[in-house]
């Protein structure tokens, strides 16, 4: 028996010396002298050959040729590189709970549509493991309240727990149609998404601000402005947005109203307030307006001229009109506190992926991320540390959330361009590129790690890529 198990170390080592790639060139300096090179490469394959499949982590007993020389590399299993792709998407293909040899067909009861457009979720990459919260609200999945003139529906940390540092609101309104008079303990962010709308607002010092802003805009509102948002009738139907408030915790059902505010107030404090009689508030409604339908919005040049003159930094943004950054799968632009002046809790980026092509492996250095597909279908892997990984698929009017330091990529998975916004709490715009990182410190550490070889390390690119084109 004993004869047998060292022959057959032998023959495992005979083998590996002679097929093993020579051991890397000039740079391989750490191999002690009394090291042979075969040797010790022979050792890591065969310990990565017999691990593999097993997923246990082998504790490396591997023979070290001598005993006080430190091991020229660390010995360990080595990642499977039988890909992962999604299996099956909205427009083919039959979901199954299986992957490869894992996994079982349904038997039960089941909701095919959601499983079409999460194949990430019924067959997960074998590379997912480990558990991460829920990552994904369609705004289809939002209760609606519907007015006359328009509606909205909310995303929060009631539906989405993971996204505390942010949440949102999808609203419609009416061409003429306002979104009544209010302010809010959070600040207001906002890109449109169809139309045009005409915003209004003070700050503290009475200075002023109207601006009509355009599809692909942006206004922003500190916490506690008061604003109102009116949708013009350059498009027939209106317009349609997206706000995200600087808290998960937001309601839209609990901002301050105007009207709700004078429904709580005695009459006759109101009427010694604005130095009137009382009959003056006759017209006052009972209730909150919230959204309701109003005479088109006279020209923004038609707005009263404060005395005190119009705010020091504008409250919206041409977004639309700063140029993209063209890169090898996609594009990018992004807008923060550097330009938008008075976004100092917001800074976003729009990014287009092409077929194929691929948000490329980063984070985030402290930010959360909260995203909003607006066309095109991607995935993206959170990786949360502690070997916790999870696949999401996402369509267009999906919200998406990834915590500030947690490594994600995002990939186009359809077959037309994927657009999306990426959203952050924060002053400025910052990311870390993987790609980057490993190009900007020295080679020899990188192999040390990922065994890569010389030709792979030199291609490393030192500028960030932000969106990588597919290889072919
Ligand atoms: C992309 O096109 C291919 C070939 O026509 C099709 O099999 C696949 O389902 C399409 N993918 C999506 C996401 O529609």
């Amino acid at each position: 028996m004993i004869h047998f198990t060292s022959c057959f170390c032998a023959l495992l080592l005979a083998r590996f010396a002679f097929t093993a790639p020579a051991p890397p060139g000039s740079s391989s300096g750490t191999l002690s002298a009394s090291t042979s090179p075969s040797a010790s490469v022979s050792v890591s394959q065969s310990v990565s050959m017999s691990a593999s499949g097993s997923g246990e982590p082998v504790s490396s007993s591997a023979p070290t040729s001598t005993a006080d020389a430190p091991a020229s590399t660390a010995t360990f299993p080595t990642i499977d590189l039988e890909p992962n792709n999604p299996l099956w998407n909205e427009n083919s293909g039959t979901p199954a709970p299986i992957r490869g040899t894992l996994g079982s067909v349904l038997l039960g009861p089941d909701n095919l549509p959601i499983d079409k457009q999460n194949p990430d979720l019924l067959a997960p990459p074998t590379t997912d493991h480990g558990s991460i919260a829920n990552a994904k609200w369609p705004f289809s999945l939002s209760h609606n309240r519907l007015q006359d003139g328009g509606w909205a529906r909310q995303e929060n940390v009631n539906v989405m727990p993971i996204a505390t540092q942010m949440s949102s609101v999808n609203m419609r309104l009416e061409a003429g149609a306002v979104r009544e008079l209010h302010w809010h303990k959070t600040a207001e962010w906002a890109y449109v998404l169809k139309g045009r709308v005409q915003v209004t607002a003070i700050d503290p010092q009475g200075k002023n601000y109207v601006a009509t802003v355009d599809e692909g805009d942006l206004w922003y509102f500190p916490a506690g402005i008061p604003h109102s948002l009116q949708a013009t009738d350059d498009n027939k139907e209106g317009a349609e947005f997206v706000l995200v408030f600087d808290t998960g915790t937001f309601s839209e059902d609990s901002t301050f109203l105007l009207t709700d505010w004078l429904a709580h107030i005695p009459a006759e404090v109101i009427a010694k307030n604005f130095g009137t009689d009382i009959q003056t508030w006759a017209n006052v409604p009972e209730e909150e307006l919230y959204i309701f339908p109003a005479t088109l919005p006279e020209a923004d040049d038609q707005a009263p001229k404060s005395p005190q003159g119009v705010v020091d930094n504008p409250y919206s943004f041409a977004f639309s009109k700063v140029k993209e950054n063209k890169l090898a799968g996609g594009s990018v632009k992004v807008v923060d506190s550097s330009t938008f002046k008075i976004s100092k809790t917001i800074a976003a980026a729009e990014v287009t992926v092409e077929p194929g092509a691929m948000r490329e492996l980063h984070w985030h250095p402290t930010e959360d991320e909260w995203s909003l597909f607006l066309e095109g279908t991607g995935r993206v892997t959170i990786f949360a540390a502690q070997s916790n990984a999870r696949t999401f698929d996402y369509q267009a009017g999906d919200i998406g959330y990834v915590p500030g330091s947690m490594g994600h990529y995002v990939e186009n998975t359809g077959n037309t361009t994927l657009r999306f916004l990426e959203i952050f709490r924060s002053e400025k715009y910052e990311d870390v590129s993987l790609m980057q990182w490993l190009a900007l410190i020295p080679a020899q550490l990188v192999k040390s790690h990922l065994g890569l070889s010389d030709k792979a390390l030199a291609d490393l690119k030192k500028e960030k890529q932000t969106v990588v084109a597919p290889v072919h």
